[in-house]
């Protein structure tokens, strides 16, 4: 099979023209054996001679912290090709180090009924692998190389058992979903590929998200005039200007989404003055709304409070909205997240857009991040339900 030349990929693996349901044939070398004794006591899933343990441990092994993917990203491009899939890889242009987005599908045919897709970024420190009774313990255990090694293995038994064929489902894993989601933006922006639906994999403990809150966050600046304290009239107080505007703030009835819940806000920071005997001449006050409802009836509602009054500045930082997603499949439970994800930067026209993976978001980020063995077991099987379902409602 002929390599394909695209514009927006910088490298593209070999498509091989195999035929997975005839002497299926994962034949690879490139793909080291298994350390099958690591795993003893725990249940794997395999398709062909590959591990679903191993692949997640492999994954683990790599310390991929947002803005350092690249091993990560070499990592999943050579295991990948070596299942038989054609895999691409798309450069991150923001100038800092060398990262890739990786695309694979089964054969030639790059646009898809639906992509499966995740990220394999992960909050610093990096935490190494370790199992500890059923638990598997690390860094990205549960968000997201959980998802990413379930999405994986669950479209190579797709593949492998005929469910589906070319044109049907594609592999999409973006980086720096952590910190910018400058992965997922590269990818809508310029990847140039069409699918009619997307199933995004993150911590919802086997369950489909229903939507996340959006987020609205706005910095206020009070600049006043400082002064000796016994003599205040001859300044003007930062903290007097923005102390009863944060508490007109924590006083807003900010909208509840029937789905979501209520608009939440949080006075992350704040800080002001320089000493005891001093009038501030600055303060300063970090605010976050987790948006539930519409976006603009929240930032007018903040304005309303903080703007137009005299010495301070008002900045808006981040303008999101709530995310909805389609959430009714059969057999799967539902439930409502409050963090956020790369939904909102696949920028594409979409069928349906399912949010579902293994873990809980709860150990996401913490020092003690882990999955349960069965709950990636799980998920392969969950996945491979909801592409059977999406595919099932495709035109
Ligand atoms: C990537 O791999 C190289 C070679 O093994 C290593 O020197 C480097 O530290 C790795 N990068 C990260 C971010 O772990
Ligand atoms: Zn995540």
């Amino acid at each position: 099979m002929k390599l394909l030349s695209l514009a927006v990929v910088v490298g593209i693996a070999q498509a091989f023209p195999f035929n997975y349901g005839f002497g299926f044939g994962f034949g690879d070398q490139q793909v080291p054996q298994l350390e099958t004794s690591v795993f003893e006591g725990l249940e794997d899933y395999k398709v062909g001679k590959h591990s679903l343990l191993d692949f997640h441990k492999r994954l683990i092994d790599i310390d991929s912290t947002s803005d350092h993917e690249n091993n990560a990203s070499q990592f999943l491009k050579k295991y990948l090709k070596a299942t038989g899939l054609t895999v691409e890889v798309q450069k991150i242009d923001d100038g800092l180090e060398e990262r890739y987005n990786i695309y694979a599908y089964y054969g030639k045919t790059r646009d898809t009924k639906v992509v499966v897709t995740s990220h394999f970024d992960t909050v610093p420190p990096y935490i190494p692998y370790r199992i500890e009774g059923t638990k598997i313990y690390g860094r990205g255990s549960s968000d997201a190389k959980g998802s990413v090694a379930a999405q994986v293995f669950a479209f190579l038994s797709l593949l492998e058992s005929k469910k589906i064929k070319e044109g049907d489902v594609s592999l999409l894993f973006v980086v720096g979903e952590e910190n910018s989601g400058i992965g997922m933006i590269t990818a809508s922006k310029s990847l140039g590929a069409k699918w009619g639906s997307a199933i995004f994999g993150e911590p919802t403990e086997l369950k489909l998200g229903v939507g996340h809150k959006g987020i609205f966050s706005f910095k206020l600046t009070a600049n006043g005039l400082a002064s000796h304290s016994g003599y205040p009239q001859l300044g003007i107080s930062a903290s007097e200007i923005l102390i009863p505007v944060l508490n007109d703030l924590l006083h807003v009835k900010f909208p509840v989404n029937a789905l979501l819940g209520p608009s939440t806000l949080n006075i992350g920071t704040f800080s002001g003055g320089l000493a005891g005997n001093v009038v501030p001449a600055h303060a300063e006050a970090l605010i976050v709304v987790r948006v539930a409802g519409q976006l603009d009836v929240i930032a007018d509602l903040v304005k309303k409070t903080v703007g137009n009054i005299e010495h301070l500045d008002y900045e808006v930082l981040i303008n999101k909205d709530a995310v909805y997603l389609d959430h009714e499949v059969p057999g799967f439970d539902t439930i409502v997240l409050a963090y956020g994800t790369d939904v909102p930067n696949l920028q594409l026209d979409l069928k349906y857009r399912y949010l579902y993976g293994p873990g809980s978001i709860l150990v996401a980020h913490g020092d003690n991040e882990h999955i349960d063995n069965s709950d990636l077991i799980e998920a392969v099987k969950g996945y491979k339900e909801l592409v059977h379902h999406v595919l099932a409602n495709s035109d």
